[in-house]
């Protein structure tokens, strides 16, 4: 035992905390009563819960199918449940929800208060993959509801289109687990530090690059799509020339590469950090695309567009689409700007 202890080493420098990161938030909106920052933070306590069980779920018994199916005619996982409780719990207990909403959930749950936001969430996302340890997530969009002291709460408070959303977040249990959020002021990366249960701040600002080289989406569906979606996957996968140079040589362009997780948290936050493109189109089997509006597609279209990127259903942009039903699916395409304009003039014919 050395006879005198080295002097207390100073404090490592502490990055950014997701607590500190919203706060500042709170500090920069004028007039906040502090009810968004808690409900940000109820948020983050729900999620931190979630990923505890994700990271011991083989052990905990979580793997497996609890023998139900959930209202998209689905078999349910156990963590799906498990997700969903600790979801519904923490949201109704912080008492800012007026409606909540879960891909697991047949209705919307309307509250017997005032509560003043929407919260709607796929509690775990890639649940087909849980039993190979890939990497899974959970999505959420918040809105806020309109004079939420003068009426009760109701189904009209969830169905309302993209563009209202306040704030939207996804979180990736991957090797690590990353939050990516905006509240309408860029798009920001945290990661969770396990050891103390803190997100910091990992990525700020993330930007969508304009283009990329790679492209994401089940080709398993090829022949059921329509024919200007196979004429996209053609084209994205084909070697060109891209015009003679003054030298008078012809180069070839790179075709994109492919990756497809099947979670899409991975293949989102892939797309959005690298860029290129992300498609769940519409098929003969799926007229309407696999991915829910309300939970998957919004949050992630407002988070490409916070991030520089674009997200459209084909042709028109995502946000702009007025929701019908709860849990109605829609096609999906996400990822660069130019990467996805491309995809449109396809779908629109403009290439073929
Ligand atoms: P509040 O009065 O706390 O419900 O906040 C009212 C509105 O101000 C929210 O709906 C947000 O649009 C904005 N706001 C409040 N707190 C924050 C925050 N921490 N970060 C970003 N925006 C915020
Ligand atoms: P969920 O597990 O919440 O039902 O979502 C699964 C979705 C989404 O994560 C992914 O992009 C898509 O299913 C993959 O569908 P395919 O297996 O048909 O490609
Ligand atoms: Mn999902
Ligand atoms: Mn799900």
């Amino acid at each position: 035992m050395p006879d005198s202890l080295p002097p207390l080493r100073a404090a490592a420098v502490v990055g950014t905390t997701l607590r500190e990161h919203v706060l500042h938030g709170m500090h920069a909106a004028k007039g906040a009563t502090g009810e968004f920052t808690s409900l940000l933070n109820h948020i983050s306590l729900a999620i931190r819960i979630i990923n505890s069980r994700v990271r011991a779920a083989g052990l905990a018994d979580l793997l497996g199918y609890t023998g139900e199916t959930n209202v998209q005619g689905e078999s349910v996982q156990k963590l799906d449940t498990f997700s969903n409780e600790v979801l519904m719990n923490v949201l109704e207990r912080s008492g800012h929800c007026g409606v909540i909403a879960s891909e697991e959930l047949d209705e919307a749950q309307l509250a017997d208060h005032h509560g003043k936001y929407v919260v709607l969430f796929d509690p775990l996302d890639g649940s087909s993959n849980i039993d190979t340890n890939v990497g899974i997530g959970t999505i959420f969009a918040v809105l806020r509801r309109n004079e939420p002291k003068l009426s009760r709460p109701s189904l009209a408070d969830a169905l309302r289109p993209g563009r209202e959303i306040v704030a939207a977040g996804y979180v990736l249990y991957g090797p690590s687990t990353i939050f990516v959020m905006s509240t309408g002021q860029g798009c920001h990366g945290f990661t969770l530090d396990p050891s103390i249960g803190e997100f910091f701040l990992s990525q700020p600002d993330i930007q969508v690059p304009t283009r990329g080289n790679c492209y994401s989406v089940n080709e398993g569906n090829f022949s059921r799509w329509a024919p200007e979606i196979q004429n996209w996957a053609r084209w994205v996968k084909a070697v060109r020339p891209v015009g003679p140079t003054p030298d008078g040589s012809t180069p070839f362009n790179t075709p994109y590469g492919a990756r497809y997780v099947g979670s899409l948290v991975a293949d989102a936050h892939r797309t959005l950090v690298k860029g290129g493109i992300f498609a769940y189109p519409a098929d003969s089997k799926s007229k309407n695309g696999k991915l829910r509006l309300l939970y998957e597609a919004n949050p992630m279209a407002f988070l490409f567009e916070q991030a520089g990127g674009a997200a459209i259903n084909g042709t028109e942009r995502i946000l702009d689409m007025m929701p019908t039903e709860l849990h109605q699916r829609v096609p999906l395409i996400l990822g660069s700007k130019d990467d996805v304009a491309v995809y449109r003039q396809f779908v629109t014919g403009e290439r073929t």
